[in-house]
Parts: structure tokens; sequence; C-alpha cells
């Protein structure tokens, strides 16, 4: 792909457009295309869902659900942020272009990086973390991935989409340090590493604006800040004022189609001077350059090898399943002897393996758990099945009789493994869970086997965080996910120790919903949803406030055990933009080979604002051997020690210790180094009247300012022989306005005196 040559025949071909054709380009043609002009030869692009496979209608203009064509269903959002592992990430992506190749398709709707604020939001299946960092780092893997192999991606939903309950005019009512630590970094990550070639304008407003049509979003911090050369589109029907959206930025409105009242709009705005037709070119180049760069991009269809993805698919799966609880090594299950083990539960026959909504894929095939067990495991083991509850409680119910007959298949077992979770019309977009639970039904099975049966395994499918109320009574929880079509063998082959589990949780599971932060302000209220909780989400929140949770982020066991040796710093004296580099070895200490996730949390020991506990800034996931050791290196940079201060809208590292944590989960840190950081950042801080005197205190250079003023007041808290510099003011009076000093001083500086001090020290910089 020659971007020069493209954008030199974009600009060409811009030349030659109408105004009405110009126009015509900024929308769809139908559900899935864009518009071609043939008279200039310009081509047509086709979109498609996303994201863990493709979702392609027979043709572009019916919607295609139920009769979209057969692609590989790949483990969803929720399963794929548990391998930690980027290289995984852009397997997927790599594989799912093949797809899209296969198929005809140029861009592939995905990937979705909002942060999963609450257990409950609907979409949390088809989204990564809670935590910006893993989100965007996996985003941008997958991005790279798809766009290696000339397949656009389209990252979404941008921005500060995190609930489906009145999910197309919601207001994400977010205050700005939150939004650009918690919820804006995922993006910042991902357009930066992967630079997405279109990204998707959400359907919420955000800090009170539509998604579509914010200017802040879509030009000053996408484009301007952080130099993305991304086409935005709407969300499907997003759109909401056309013109308004064109001005902020936004190119393309989907779906396309029957459509032409905002198109009117926009030749009568550009008619009445009130869109200069200067905007609407430039979107239209960049419409333009992505189109051909499209189309540049196209390689003579291959047909797609379904098996090879189905066994893709499966071993991605097996890098994503998460053992939770493992008592007395329960797992994997011994069969060198011949043992009986009872299967429970519709799952395993019927299996939750993606969510409900656009991203649904019609799978070349799925495996059952069940077929599974029967065709790959059945040698040494003798399985029985019982359904235990129905997941069609009203077309076929479940007998008492039944239900006891479950309950004794697993009494007389060596062990049972129940397949239990959210069934599929728990989790959908559009719609937002109404508590944590699983179905009572699932619960009620899980307690009465575990109350007889002491090797009870449950293995669970959900897109996001379940209570558990039964948890201390089982002897081991294998968390499974929404895990794609192959997903089944995945488990298996981690119940039987084929594979030794490495997954890790991407989202804290709390004990009860009422713990998660969110709690009061999910979903919002009279189309308002204020982010209350602001910056501490999921373990921020957890670590904070020392609430235990249920199992903390980062939590999975291995079959193997990880020793970490000590860290080598590369300095414990940083600053300005200077890097750290700190060194360990990772040894395998256990019987198997295995996969750690090793995660580089950074705590602000002295931090003039309120920082969480902890924040995850790195992670590697290695190999090891039984018995071998690697070395593992992080970098941290000054970003790592920043928190975002909207008064200077700038990041800022203050200089003080910090703490760098090493650990196999958040709540199992490892190894912990404190190192010193000195800012040379200038900063501008805002003073006026009633800036604090503490504020002023705190820094030399306005402190020398206060000090001219009033030397004769500062004696008296001055120890003898110091200068009126060294005095010790009490909290009292530090918390004061300056506007007050007239009165505590007794007059020695007036109004007037205020003032000039106020202007002196605007004019000063600071250092953080
Ligand atoms: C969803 C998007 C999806 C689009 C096209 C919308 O309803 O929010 O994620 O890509 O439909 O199906």
């Amino acid at each position: 792909m020659n971007i020069e040559k493209i954008r030199i025949e974009a600009r060409s071909l811009l030349a030659e457009l109408s105004l009405d054709e110009k126009i015509s380009l900024t929308a769809g043609r139908d559900p899935w295309s864009t518009v071609p002009v043939e008279r200039l030869n310009i081509p047509w692009i086709w979109m498609s869902d996303g994201p863990h496979g493709l979702r392609r209608a027979p043709d572009t203009t019916q919607m295609g659900y139920g009769d979209q064509l057969r692609a590989t269903c790949f483990p969803t959002a929720s399963a794929l942020s548990a391998s930690w592992d980027v290289d995984l990430m852009k397997t997927v992506g790599e594989t799912l272009a093949e797809e899209c190749n296969s198929q005809g398709v140029n861009i592939l709707l995905g990937p979705g990086v909002n942060i999963k604020r609450s257990p409950l939001a609907g979409r949390n299946f088809e989204y990564l973390s809670e935590d910006p960092v893993l989100s965007g780092e996996l985003g941008a893997a997958y991005i790279n991935g798809l766009q290696s192999r000339g397949i656009g991606a389209s990252l979404k939903h941008f921005a500060a989409n995190n609930t489906e309950t009145r999910r197309m005019h919601t207001n994400s009512a977010v205050d700005e340090r939150t939004f650009r630590e918690i919820y804006l970094t995922p993006f910042e990550i991902a357009v930066k590493k992967g630079k997405p070639w279109t990204v998707m304008a959400c359907y919420n407003r955000v800090q009170g604006i539509y998604g579509t049509q914010n200017a802040r979003l879509l030009t000053e911090i996408l484009k301007e800040e952080w130099g993305s050369d991304a086409l935005v589109m709407t969300d499907w029907d997003a759109i909401i004022d056309r013109v308004e959206a064109l001005k902020a930025g936004l190119h393309l409105q989907m779906p396309g189609g029957d459509n032409p009242f905002s198109l009117k709009e926009i030749k009568k705005a550009v008619k009445r001077e009130e869109l200069d037709e200067s905007v609407l070119d430039k979107l239209v180049l960049e419409i333009l350059i992505l189109v051909l760069k499209c189309k540049s991009c196209e390689k003579s269809p291959v047909p797609m090898d379904v098996e090879k993805h189905h066994q893709t698919a499966r071993r991605v799966a097996s890098q994503c399943v998460t053992l939770l609880k493992n008592e007395n090594t329960l797992l994997p299950l011994d069969c060198s002897k011949k043992i009986k083990v009872a299967v429970l539960g519709e799952f395993a026959k019927d299996p939750r393996y993606q969510g409900n909504g656009s991203s649904e894929v019609k799978p070349t095939r799925v495996d059952s758990l069940w077929d599974i067990l029967q065709t790959e495991y059945s040698d040494t083991v003798e399985f029985t099945y019982s359904r235990g509850y129905s997941l069609q409680e009203i077309e076929n119910p479940l007998s008492n009789d039944e239900f006891l007959k479950a309950v004794k298949l697993a009494e007389n077992s060596d062990a049972v493994i129940i397949a239990a979770g959210l069934p599929l019309s728990y989790e959908s977009e559009g719609i937002d869970r109404k508590h944590l639970n699983l179905p009572e039904s699932h619960d009620n099975l899980i307690e009465e086997v575990s109350s007889i049966q002491k090797n009870t395994i449950v293995v669970l499918s959900n897109g996001s965080a379940v209570a558990m109320p039964w948890e201390s009574k089982v002897t081991s929880i294998v968390e499974s996910w929404v895990l794609g079509q192959a997903g089944a063998g995945a488990i298996a082959d981690v119940l039987f120790g084929k594979v030794n589990p490495s997954g890790k949780l991407a989202e804290t599971f709390p004990i009860r919903l009422e713990d998660n932060p969110s709690f009061l302000n999910f979903p919002g209220e009279e189309g308002d949803c204020l982010y209350g909780e602001r910056i501490f989400v999921g373990y921020r929140h957890y670590d904070t406030k020392k609430i235990e949770p249920l199992f903390p982020f980062g939590h999975g066991l291995s079959y193997t055990e990880f020793e970490y040796g000590s860290p080598k710093l590369s300095t414990s004296q940083l600053s300005g933009d200077e890097q750290l580099n700190v060194s360990f070895t990772v040894k395998n200490t256990g019987n198997y080979r295995g996969q750690e996730t090793i995660q580089l949390y950074i705590t602000d020991v002295e931090s003039t604002l309120i920082r969480p506990e902890q924040e995850l800034k790195g992670f590697i996931k290695i190999d090891l051997y039984r018995g071998e050791s690697k070395k593992v290196s992080f970098i941290v940079e000054k970003r790592d020690l920043s928190y975002y201060d909207s008064l200077r809208k700038k990041w800022i590292a203050e200089s003080g210790d910090f703490e760098l944590r090493l650990g196999s989960s958040s709540g199992d840190i490892r190894l912990r180094q404190t190192f010193a950081y000195t800012s040379v950042d200038a900063v501008q801080i805002a003073i006026d009247e009633y800036t604090y005197i503490s504020t002023l205190w705190k820094h030399k250079e306005s402190r020398h300012a206060l000090c001219r003023v009033i030397p004769d007041w500062l004696k008296q808290f001055t120890p003898a022989g110091k200068a009126v510099e060294e005095a010790v003011i009490d909290d009292f009076l530090l918390d004061q306005p300056v506007i007050k000093l007239p009165h505590f001083t007794l007059g020695e500086i007036n109004f007037q005196g205020i003032h000039e001090l106020v202007e002196l020290c605007r004019k000063m910089t600071f250092t953080a």
C-alpha cells in the first residue's frame, strides 16, 4: 500500500466530485457498505461485525441477523482479556482478517475497549477489562493483527459507553480526571499503538454531548492530541444532528440507505453557509483515502480453512480459561485409574459460547463439553450426565425427580462437574443485567450437590462477574467465560491437565453487588449516569477501601508454582522523562510446564491528590517448563506515575516516593521496591484570591513571595533562629483562602496587596 499515492489519487477524485456526490459519501449506501461513485470509478467498501467473529450478511443490503454467513466464533472479549496475552490477541486479529478476506469484508467492527465499570453492563461480554492499560494493550494487539493482513479495525464505542440502559441517550456524567485516567486511556493506547483505520462513535452522550457530535472527543482529543488519522463512523443509527456531527469531525453516518433527510440537511447548511464546504471536503477526502486504502489491500479471496480456524479458536480458548479455586489439588482430574465423573447442567450439552446482539456469529460448528469428554476422554473416565437444571424452564421444566436423580448421580461418582453460568438472555446488547446472581436453579444444583459430594467442580460460563454464594462449599471453580465455538475442548483440556490453566481475571469478582463501586450510580437515573465512584473503578476501589473481593483482579491459579526473584532497578532516583528499568527472574518451581502473567503495579506513596492504592502499569505473560527460569523486565516511565490534572489539562507526575509492586494478582503482590521521582515539570497553577494559603506555601516560589509580604505575621510561627520561610503554620490557617489573609494578619497585607500577590504568583512557574 502506497499511502502517498492514495492521498494524491483521493485529492484528485475530490476535485472531480459535485456537492451532491460529496454529501452522498458521508453516509453508507445500505447497512454495511459505503457509497460508490461509478462516474469516477470510486469503489465501495464492506463493513461487518465484529468483534469476536465475522457476522457478514448475505449481501450489504440485509442486516444479517440469523441469515449471516458462517464464520468461526472466537472467545469473546470477556475471555480473551483473561489471557493477558498480547501475542494471542494479535493471532486472533490475524485469523479474523483471513475470514474477512474470504468473505470480501474490508472493515471488521471491533474491538470494543470500553471499561467494565459495573458487572451488570449488558455488553460486558464484548468488553475487555475494568483496567485501562489491560484493555488498551489487548485492543491495540488485536488491531495490529487485523490490520497487518489488510483488514481495517473499528475501535468502538468511543467513549464512556458503559451501560445499555437508555443507551441511545444516556449521559455518561464523568469528571475530566476520571475520564482521562480510566475511560479514555484504553482508547488512547489502542489509537497510539494500534492506529485503527476507523473509530466508531458511541450512542450515548459524554459529558452532556452525543458521542457522534462531540467535537472535543472526535477532533481535539482523537485527532489533534492523539494524532489519529482514523475515519470516524457513527454507531448504527447513532446520528442526531448530521451537520453538527460533520462539524465535530464525524465522517460517516451508518447505516445508510433510505435516509435522505440528514443528507438534505447537509446541503441546506452548505447553501446557507452554516457549514463551510471546506469542512465537508476535508472529511470526504479522508473517506476517499480509507476507501482506496481498503481497496489497495484487497487480495483475491481464499476460502477460509474452517478446521484450522476452529483449532485456533480452541487453542486461544485454552489460554483464557481461569482457574479460580482448586482445593486439595482436585484438578487436574487424575485419570491414571478408572474414575467415574458425573456431568451436570444443560450447559454441558448446550454451551453458552457467545452473547446476544450485533456480535452474534453463526458458527461453523459448536463443540459441547459432553461430546468432547465422550470423544477425547472416555478411555479412562466413565462419564454420566443429567441436566440438573433446565435452560427452558417454561417449555421444558425440570421435575423434582430429575433434580434428585442428578444429585444421586453426583453422590455415586468420584467427582462431579457442574456446568453453570448465565444463560444467553442474561447478557445482551441493549439490556443490562438486573442482579449479580446465576439463575436460582443453577445455584440450587450447586448448593445441593456440593453438600453431598466433596469433589465438586463448577465450570462457569458468563461474560462478567457473578455472585457465588456456594463458593466455600465447592472444591474447584473454573471460570470459562464466554469462550466461543471451540471453548468446550479448552475446558476439558484444563479439567484433565492437557492444558495448564493460565487465565487471570481482567475484572474483580465482588462478594456482593453492593460492594461494587458503581452500585449507587448504575445505570443512572433520568438519562444521567453519574460516575460517582470517579477513578475508583474495579480493584482501584476494592484495594483502596480494603474491601475483600470474592476473587481479586488479576487472580488465576495454575497447576504449577512460580517463584519471583528479587527485582533489580536501573536506578532508585528518577527524574523528568527518564525511564526506570526493572528486571528480575521468574522460576517455575512446580511439576508442570505453565504460563504466568506477571503484573506491575505502581503506588504513589506521597500524593497531593487522592490516588488508588495501586494501579496496573504493565504485564507480561511467560511460558516456563518445569524448573525453567526466565528474566523478565519492565520499563516504567513518567506517564506510569502520573495523574491527570484537569485544571492544568495535563498529565502530572509529582515529586516524591513511588512504590513498584510486582505480583501474580492485585491481591498477591510478591515484590515491592521504592524509588524516588523528581519532577522537572513546570506547571501552571490556577491562582486567584481563593487559592488556599497551603498551595502558596507548598511551592518555594510563591512561599517566597508570601514571606515578603507578611513577615511579621509569620514570625509568630517561626522557630527561634530560623528564617520566616521555615515557619510552621497550623492546618487551620493553611486551609484558609488567600483572601482571608488581611483578616488574620490584622491588616499586614490589605486587599490591594492580595491582588498584587495573586498577580505576581500567576506569572510564576512551579514544579510539580
Ligand atoms: C452496535 C455496534 C455494531 C453495530 C452494527 C450497533 O447496534 O452497538 O457495536 O457494530 O450495531 O451491527
